[in-house]
């Protein structure tokens, strides 16, 4: 009996076709590079889950960012480790803070790098929380959003192309919206982490920005992994109050939410495939348990099918060597 056509096998026996009919195409160009600043001249320190990353000095970053860009990732999103911590993170929203200092040097070496940066306040709070933490323990929504609001606006003017609200408040993305506005900020696009999931999987990240919250966890403010209508609720309101791209975070355990956020939404949708993910991969490479390369690029691969127009990534950088 002959094969039957759904199944594709004649178009698969020739490379040519079976190329030519991919549904997915995984390219550098998709692919977004976290960074992490210290400061500091010339220094470099590893995160122990997360090996193959570091935290850099500024100096570092901007070699690292020439090579990324040589490798085809046209994008970074910067996190930083301030100085110092206060209760009220003020280091987020210094102008000459860690990551404002890190965009001005990024953006005057290599003009044409996509420099997008993660707007929070955990790795700036003595306390470890998004936000700022009332005498009795509970996160003051609407304080936070002010400081929000002038971290985005003092990235912005750093020279940051687009910025990243991380916290998850409430209201946060039409506070920002309307705070670039008046600042005559109005091209600078927000992409907005917009199911943020409370998740065992940031585990390495908060290592790596020194944020785990000193008492009890984020889940007031993150959401709870068994849901997913929430997520599509959570995308549809940030896109009403001004959010240019919406992103699912984590995204291995939730293609199912970046497919929902695709379909519905119809907007343009990033995926984080955060540090714990990245984390599996590594650990179970270097135990020689799993083939690094094809693990990575399947898994990336898979991000975009279920929607994600772009994936950001640890491995940016590897993944886009092996597709030269
Ligand atoms: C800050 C923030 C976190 C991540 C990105 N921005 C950590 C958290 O919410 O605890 C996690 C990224 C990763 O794990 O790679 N709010």
């Amino acid at each position: 009996m002959a094969f039957p056509a759904t199944r594709m096998r004649r178009l698969r026996a020739t490379g040519l076709l079976r190329d030519m009919v991919r549904e997915t195409e995984l390219t550098p160009a998709h692919l977004v590079q976290p960074i992490f600043v210290e400061l500091g001249t010339d220094s470099r320190t590893p995160i122990e889950a997360m090996p193959g990353i570091d935290r850099l000095s500024i100096s570092h970053a901007v070699e690292e960012a020439g090579e990324l860009q040589a490798a085809g990732v046209p994008a970074v999103l910067l996190f930083g480790l301030p100085a110092a911590k206060d209760d009220v993170g003020t280091g987020a929203y210094d102008d000459e803070g860690v990551v404002q200092l890190a965009v001005r040097a990024l953006k005057e070496a290599h003009p044409e790098l996509l420099v997008m940066t993660d707007v929070c306040l955990c790795a700036y709070t003595t306390h470890g929380h998004c936000g700022v933490v009332r005498p009795d323990g509970v996160i003051d929504n609407d304080v936070t959003l002010e400081l929000l609001a002038e971290t985005a606006i003092s990235h912005a003017r750093a020279g940051a192309d687009a910025v990243a609200p991380s916290d998850m408040m409430d209201g946060r993305i039409g506070a920002l919206r309307g705070s670039l506005d008046r600042e005559d900020l109005k091209e600078t696009p927000i992409v907005a982490y917009s199911a943020k999931y409370s998740s065992a999987f940031y585990g390495p990240f908060r290592e790596a920005a020194d944020s785990a919250p000193a008492f009890g966890d984020r889940r007031t403010y993150q959401m709870d992994p068994a849901n997913s209508d929430e997520a599509v609720r959570e995308a549809k309101l940030d896109a009403e109050e001004g959010a240019d791209v919406l992103m699912v975070k984590p995204a291995l355990p939730y293609l199912d939410v970046i497919a929902r956020v695709k379909q519905e939404t119809g907007m343009p949708v990033a995926a984080y495939n955060v540090s714990g993910e990245y984390a599996m991969i590594k650990a179970a490479a270097a135990a020689g348990h799993l083939d690094e390369r094809a693990a990575v690029l399947e898994a990336l691969t898979s991000i975009r099918r279920a929607g994600a127009d772009i994936v950001i990534t640890y491995h940016a950088k590897d993944a886009a060597a092996w597709l030269r």
